[in-house]
């Protein structure tokens, strides 16, 4: 993609200072603010960096090429972030991201970034890149910022035979842009995501989350930005393998497996082999009928069968699919 973008029109907004120092945008079109007021560096570091980019590097610690797509340029916080992130890593990062409404880079040279603000060349530099052309920034961070609606948007076209691995979708608020969080938007993103691939918002409410699964991604309640009761992060399953719901299972003892139980370590290391789930003691594996595994102790038992509660649910492991589920397709 290449070509001037001529038809930018100016938006109305203001500078907004928040609690950690960094600057955020206030939208007067939309009356939302671009990031938490409670800190946008921190937000962005939290639901994006380490909720979507970190944790999937833990899912694919082999990776060295990742493609994330974002949904809402904005301020390009997001981009900053992930650049700084990548500085020193043995990685590639093309990242993509969509605005329907740009921002001038003039009107962002006394944005404040915080703790980052030593970087703030980086940050200049992410906006003076032209619109729909792709600038490798660093030699681990490459840009492609799109000029276009989302809701219009033809994925296909545009990444060709490439596929995302991680997706940022930050735009605004359901309530304000319930047309950005439709079943349609995040089935677009799902058939052009790689199998393992993972989705973060900031969002966390319910017709959200069922738009998701609608789309075919399963979803995870994590704890919130900041003060922020909870975010999503969602999944794309690998082809083939079905999505086991793996219960907290905190106050268990691993013999011999140094792991941190109400984290997500056991999933990592049964999904990466290092561990056998069957030979987990004390726990016991069960498969359902359906094909899928339980995972349970004696004292989580009930808590096993009620899988309803999605607040219980920490991890989600991917296992081979029977042939039982492929006669019931
Ligand atoms: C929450 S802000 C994004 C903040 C940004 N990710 C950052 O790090 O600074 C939401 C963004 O979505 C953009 N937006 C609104 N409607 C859009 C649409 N239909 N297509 C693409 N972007 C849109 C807004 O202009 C705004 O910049």
């Amino acid at each position: 993609m290449s070509g001037k973008v001529e038809n930018i029109k100016p938006i109305e907004f203001e500078i907004v200072r928040t609690n950690d120092g960094a600057d955020t945008i206030f939208s007067k079109k939309f009356g939302e603010h671009y990031h938490s007021t409670a800190g946008s560096l921190g937000e962005s570091i939290y639901v994006y960096q380490k909720q979507a980019l970190e944790y999937y590097l833990q899912l694919f610690p082999d990776k060295k090429q990742i493609n994330i797509f974002e949904v809402g340029f904005g301020v390009g916080l997001n981009a900053f972030v992930t650049l700084i992130y990548a500085l020193d890593k043995d990685l590639q990062i093309n990242f993509y991201s969509i605005e329907k409404f740009p921002l001038q880079p003039a009107d962002l040279y006394n944005f404040s970034l915080g703790d980052y603000q030593k970087y703030q060349p980086f940050f200049l530099q992410i906006h003076k890149t032209p619109w729909n052309q792709t600038v490798k920034i660093t030699s681990t961070f490459s840009l492609t910022k799109i000029f276009a609606d989302w809701t219009q948007y033809n994925l296909d076209q545009f990444l060709e035979n490439q596929m995302i691995d991680i997706v940022y979708y930050d735009a605004f608020s359901y309530d304000t842009q319930p047309e950005m969080w439709t079943v349609e938007m995040f089935k677009k993103l799902f058939e052009k995501m790689s199998p393992g691939g993972v989705l973060t918002t900031y969002a966390a409410k319910g017709k959200i989350k069922q738009n998701l699964t609608r789309a075919g991604f399963f979803i995870e309640r994590l704890k919130g930005a900041w003060s922020k009761r909870h975010m999503l992060r969602a999944l794309k399953p690998k082809k083939g393998q079905n999505v086991v719901r793996f219960i907290s299972i905190s106050n268990l003892k691993f013999d011999n497996i140094p792991i941190n139980p109400t984290t997500l370590d056991l999933a990592m290391k049964i999904y990466n082999k290092q561990i056998d789930p069957y030979e987990l003691p004390p726990i016991k594996v069960m498969q359902l009928p359906t094909g899928q595994y339980l995972i349970r102790d004696g004292r989580h038992r009930a808590a096993a069968f009620k899988l309803n509660g999605l607040d219980r649910i920490k991890a989600y492991i991917f296992v081979p699919k029977t042939k039982q589920d492929d006669h019931s397709k």
